[in-house]
């Protein structure tokens, strides 16, 4: 192995450029060269491969955003798109791709690693949503971005005595909703992992207000419902003056926590190891403090499963 690329896919999250720096400077220092392919699949099959240098990923550790750009490109999932794609490699002689993201991306760089092309993939995604690993990039930093809105919204909601609903990302996951939601005192954490009863959470939120709590945070997945859907259903179940907070994609901007940067290093650094070892179609991961690689296949065929010690540990801190 000579030459190695590296690009990001799907959504973008903080500490991705973190995982291509770690790429590249782990790459060089093995004396291999490395190109960056800008704009995720849709760029390799448009061939927008460019050489990176040490000096390429200087000044990118703390910014968000991921100098490669991403899309989501539906052609990629064609076999000829991703045979486009091999061609465009094989011609600048790149042996093995690095490719940072989620699902989807997955998908792309299994179906490389089948037609014989090896890839490494790197969870990237503020969802957490990817098997074997307990952390994917930019969770952490998400997370963070969650509970500054949440403090910030709480001081106008005790003002003005309300309930405030927070609608979070996380598209079928509801890991960003349950840490936030923990993290930031929620009175009630709606995840698609666990089913909700209305007339259970109103009594709760009646029994807070007759204690004297002069406001409530309820933090829901966006992968149950909308927010504006949710206070609907509640201000039927109850009279309380409910307001809906959207946080949107400013959760997947800003600057990388200290975890995801360190995060992105390690995972940056083992995915050049495994190519340097001849191994393809694996993604790493994160396993109680040890970084660890699967099959693609696995990852892919295993469902990622949301920590329900922390969804009961939430409900009995919110009594
Ligand atoms: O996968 C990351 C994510 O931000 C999800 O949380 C969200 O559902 C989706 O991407 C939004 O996608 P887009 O940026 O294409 O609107």
């Amino acid at each position: 192995m000579k030459r190695i690329g590296v690009l990001t896919s799907g959504g973008d999250s903080p500490g991705m450029n973190a995982a291509i720096r770690a790429v590249v400077r782990k790459a060089i220092y093995h004396n291999l060269e490395v190109f960056g392919v800008f704009g995720g699949y849709s760029g390799l099959i448009a061939g927008n491969i460019k050489k990176l240098e040490l000096g390429s990923v200087g000044d990118i550790i703390h910014r968000g955003g991921t100098m490669l750009y991403s899309a989501r490109c539906e052609e990629f999932k064609t076999k000829e798109g991703q045979q486009k794609g091999i061609e465009q490699l094989k011609t600048k002689g790149i042996d093995g791709l690095v490719v940072i993201g989620g699902d989807g991306s997955y998908h792309g760089a299994r179906a490389l690693s089948e037609q014989g092309y090896p890839c490494i993939g790197i969870p990237g995604t503020i969802d957490n949503d990817i098997a074997g690993t307990q952390y994917t990039i930019g969770f952490d930093t998400a997370v963070n971005t969650v509970i500054d809105a949440v403090d910030k919204i709480r001081d106008t909601a005790t003002s003005h005595e309300r309930t405030f609903i927070i609608e979070v990302m996380g598209r079928n996951a509801g890991d960003i909703a349950l840490w936030a939601g923990l993290a930031g005192g929620a009175e009630t954490i709606i995840i698609p992992e666990e089913k909700y009863n209305m007339d259970e959470i109103a009594e709760r939120l009646i029994k807070g207000h007759e204690r004297g709590k002069r406001h409530s945070i309820i933090m829901v997945a966006e992968g149950v419902t909308t927010g504006m859907e949710f206070a609907k259903e509640l201000e039927e179940a109850t009279n309380f003056d409910t307001r809906v907070s959207v946080l949107g994609h400013m959760q997947r901007g800003g600057s990388p926590s200290a975890f995801d940067r360190v995060l992105a290093s390690r995972f940056g650094s083992r995915a050049v190891e495994l190519l340097l070892e001849g191994k393809g179609g694996r993604a790493v991961g994160i396993e109680n403090n040890v970084v660890v690689d699967h099959d693609l296949n696995e990852i892919l065929s295993t469902k990622h499963t949301v920590d329900l010690g922390i969804y009961k540990l939430s409900k009995e801190l919110s009594i």
